[in-house]
């Protein structure tokens, strides 16, 4: 792990030195900070090794060049207007998976608002078992611990409130609005940008915790064959990078706004919001779960974040989970 989480003496360090107009001396930072010379020398050696340009001559003093395009702690917190998502941020150079140690972590009492973050995944985990392509320092892979009061069958709302701070988050840094393909895959010009993995660990009747994890392709500069037919990044559809910093903040704040709407006020507003992102409904669609498949028209989301299909019979099915893809099978409905 390059950072557990945000180091107090870093952050005060770094704080100064942004501040500053020019080059400033180590002995004016020992003063600012309350520490001796070679405790700040100490900070600004472990700010290089994450990455940071410092500058630092006896005569001239430190002065900050350049900040590394990493999801650093520190980086991410700075400036950053959430009430929840305060740090701890967990964040690795390597990780299997985010959502397997978000759920170690909530397992083990880690509160609300502790968020995981790695520059590349080596076991990332989508949906339906399958693997999440999450190649070093171009994509957002990240998980969230919440501890909502809730009964577990409102999972899924959580699940949708995700996918719209999503693509609030896009439509806010990027200028483009992706679409959500039911329950939460995020795409551009029908090919995946993102998607969300939420799971959940239960007793008796409420949600004991919830791991939100989010992967989005960002930089990606292409993919690898078997995915570039069917995956996009945000630099493929704009033509230019994007600081994943920001647009993980931004994502943060959305997502807090609207999951306090969800806690206060209910759903209505998030679906309906859900409704007009989505490229779902009123097209023809195919469900698959495992073996079973159920084809019809997809018609709505029921406000407990169910889809609401009509099979060629005029029968009115909830699918609750499943792989949806454009298009009626040769198979009857269910
Ligand atoms: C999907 O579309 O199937 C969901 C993909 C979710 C991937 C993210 S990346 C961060 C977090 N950690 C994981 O192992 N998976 C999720």
């Amino acid at each position: 792990m390059s950072s557990k989480s945000p180091d107090q003496g870093l952050a005060a360090v770094l704080q100064v030195l942004r501040g500053a107009a020019g080059p400033i001396s180590g002995e004016y930072l020992a003063a600012q900070l309350g520490l001796s010379r070679a405790a700040v020398w100490k900070r600004v050696h472990r700010l290089k090794a994450q990455g940071y340009v410092i500058e630092g001559s006896p005569r001239r003093g430190y002065r900050l060049l350049a900040v590394p395009d990493k999801l650093l702690p520190e980086e991410v917190l700075q400036g950053l207007k959430t009430r929840r998502f305060t740090g701890p941020i967990h964040h690795f150079e390597t990780l299997d998976s985010t959502n397997d140690l978000a759920k170690e972590l909530a397992a083990r009492g880690a509160p609300e608002g502790t968020v995981v973050v790695a520059e590349t995944q080596t076991g990332g985990r989508g949906r339906l078992g399958r693997e999440w392509n999450s190649p070093p320092g171009v994509g957002l892979y990240i998980s969230l611990v919440l501890r909502p009061m809730l009964p577990p069958m409102e999972l899924p709302q959580i699940t949708l409130t995700t996918a719209v701070a999503v693509v609030r988050a896009v439509r806010r840094v990027a200028g483009v609005a992706p679409g959500i393909k039911w329950p939460n895959d995020l795409l551009i010009n029908g090919k995946k940008l993102g998607g969300i993995l939420t799971e959940m660990e239960t007793e008796s009747d409420r949600i004991r915790h919830v791991v939100v994890g989010l992967g989005l392709n960002v930089n990606n500069p292409g993919f690898p064959p078997g995915l570039a037919a069917t995956a996009t990044s945000l630099t493929l559809t704009a033509g230019k990078a994007f600081s994943r910093v920001n647009l993980l903040k931004v994502w943060l704040e959305e997502f807090e706004a609207l999951y306090d709407r969800f806690l206060n006020q209910g759903f209505p507003e998030i679906l309906e919001e859900w409704r007009r992102a989505t490229v779902t409904l009123g097209t023809p669609v195919t469900v698959r779960q495992g073996p079973r498949e159920i084809s019809g028209q997809a018609l709505d989301v029921a406000p407990d974040g169910a889809l609401l299909l009509r099979t060629a019979s005029g029968e009115i099915v909830r699918v609750t989970s499943g792989e949806i893809s454009p298009g009626s099978s040769a198979e009857p409905g269910v």
